[in-house]
């Protein structure tokens, strides 16, 4: 729907607490979520937990609980809690053993078979737990130390286990042919362009039908016409997207309502389960008729030692050691600007302490500080009138206008880390030009009044526009510089508008602005 943006981010394993590798994708599903708001979009940004399988039935089993109460534990201490302390604003959270879900899923896949996409067969090669993936030869990769001589799988570095179970199939080669038409008539379905060719690589290789069902797993949904399998995992988790927004009462046409208004949905997935996303998922969606994904965006990972980070190798890290720590603002601008989306990175305390340091205490909170600061003292709080425009101040009011547009388009792209780079050129060009124009010179002489309001008035209103530009990035920070701007009179920050924030002048004169904490307190041990 034309005003509409549903977005995405994979459904978590709740076989283990989560780690900055799954905040990663839902921070920048949030920042997204929160810039289309700002463009007046209405947004359903939805996340939540893959509960079923093989992998959450073992780590439930090990730890001597059912799968539903572990399920219940880790979803309740820490799958939650983890979105506000990232301070995620997702409007659903599904769980894969939601009622709403289930029904969904059978329903779903009753009416693949009725439409002929599902036969009887039997299954015999690897399978990776970790990945919970059925592996074709190429996809594995020869064991070393421990696992000398075993295959492989390649993310999880562990031997892949060998299966043999008579289940369902679906007949995925039927959609080889009008798969690749599709992305070749729209290429930007599938990005960035370095996942768009691993996947036409993947489909010109040519496809195989695949089991949709498991006769050896217990925790599962049941497949609504044989009561001894279960729908293999990712063919249940897969329709989280669909089921969140009432597939069921689409399907039947009890409601179509929500699913009409949001459907497709851009998908944010980590680059190893691209294959899943843009090939299976699809897939599945034309054998049931319905419209492709408006966009699959396969990012990079984060890693550690040159590998992915993962608690399966004791290499997670939990997002509360970093927020803890630094402020979730800072975690957010971090990660989302250290790194290029589409690719990999690694964290390091020392990066994110420099950045912190450098570009947000030093930076940005500085900036704020002086202004309310030099407000106070000359100003009585109050926002100036500023007088005639010298070129100095015109150079900052055409950086606004152009970055401000800039980074509109490169979220457009999914470039993040570039639309925060457009904002934090600004928050440098007037740290700097608070430096020449050096306004408490100015305050020495009172023949300097006009100037020095024109002064502070271009540093509050540009303070106005970064605000803006960074709200979706940094929530909390930005809006109590709203507030210490006085800038509530526009209304709230998160109602502001990204097309108009880069237009000159908004910020009321006389506005009462205030002096507050500063934004960025400086780090535990350096104070
Ligand atoms: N349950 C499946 C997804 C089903 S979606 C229908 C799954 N879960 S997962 O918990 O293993 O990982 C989900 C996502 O977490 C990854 O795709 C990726 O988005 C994110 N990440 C997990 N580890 C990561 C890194 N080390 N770095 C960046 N993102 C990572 O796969």
């Amino acid at each position: 729907m034309a005003n509409s943006f549903y977005i995405t981010t994979p459904i978590y394993y709740v076989n283990d607490a989560p780690h900055i590798g799954h905040a990663y994708t839902t921070c920048a599903a949030d920042l997204l979520s929160r810039w289309h708001r700002m463009r007046g979009e209405e947004v359903w940004f939805l996340t939540g937990t893959d509960e079923h399988g093989t992998k959450v039935e073992r780590a439930a089993a090990a730890n001597n609980v059912t799968p539903q109460q572990w399920c219940d534990n880790l979803v309740n201490s820490a799958w939650l809690p983890v979105l506000a302390t990232i301070d995620a604003s997702n409007d659903d959270f599904i769980r894969t053993t939601d009622d709403r879900h289930k029904l969904g899923v059978q329903a779903f896949w009753q009416r693949l078979k009725d439409n002929g996409f599902v036969t009887q067969g039997k299954y015999e090669g690897p399978y990776c737990v970790g990945c919970e993936e059925f592996k074709l030869p190429g996809d594995l990769v020869d064991g070393t130390g421990e696992y000398q001589g075993k295959d492989c799988c390649p993310i999880h570095s562990k031997p892949v286990e060998i299966l043999q179970e008579n289940n369902y199939f679906f007949a995925l080669s039927k959609f080889q042919a009008e798969l690749i038409s599709h992305y070749e008539a729209n290429p930007d379905r599938i990005q960035p362009e370095s996942a768009y060719n691993e996947v036409m690589s993947f489909l010109k290789q040519g496809l195989q039908d695949i089991s949709m069902s498991r006769s050896t797993v217990g925790w599962g949904i049941q497949v609504p016409w044989d009561n001894d399998q279960v729908i293999y995992v990712w063919f249940d988790a897969l329709l989280n997207y669909a089921t969140a927004i009432n597939y069921s009462g689409y399907a039947d046409g009890s409601n179509k309502a929500q699913f009409e208004k949001f459907w497709p949905a851009v998908h944010l997935v980590g680059k190893d389960i691209l294959r899943f996303h843009a090939v299976y998922w699809p897939a599945m969606l034309l054998a049931a008729g319905l419209p492709l994904p408006r966009t699959v965006y396969a990012h990079g990972w984060l890693l550690v030692g040159g590998e992915k980070m993962s608690k399966s190798k004791l290499t997670g890290i939990s997002p509360n050691q970093i927020v803890d720590h630094f402020g979730s603002d800072a975690f957010r601008y971090y990660f989302m600007r250290a790194i290029n989306f589409g690719q990999d990175g690694s964290f390091s305390w020392e990066d994110i302490s420099a950045r912190y340091t450098a570009e947000l205490a030093n930076g940005l909170g500085n900036l704020a500080s002086r202004l309310t600061a030099m407000l106070e003292k000359y100003c009585d709080t109050r926002v100036p009138a500023p007088g005639e425009y010298l070129p100095a101040d015109q150079q900052i009011i055409d950086l606004i206008a152009s970055n401000a547009k800039k980074a509109d388009e490169a979220i457009d792209s999914f470039d993040i880390a570039t639309a925060i780079t457009f904002t934090k050129e600004i928050v440098d060009a007037v740290n700097l030009y608070v430096t020449e124009q050096a306004p408490w010179v100015l305050a020495k002489n009172e023949a300097n009044r006009a100037r020095l309001d024109t002064v502070l008035y271009v540093i509050a209103e540009s303070l106005r526009a970064i605000a803006v530009l960074h709200h979706p990035v940094m929530p909390k920070a930005t809006t109590l510089l709203w507030q210490m701007l006085g800038a509530t009179a526009l209304g709230s920050i998160k109602d502001q508008l990204m097309r108009s924030a880069g237009e000159w002048g908004q910020l009321p004169v006389g506005t009462i602005t205030e002096k507050k904490e500063s934004l960025f307190p400086r780090l535990a041990e350096e104070a």
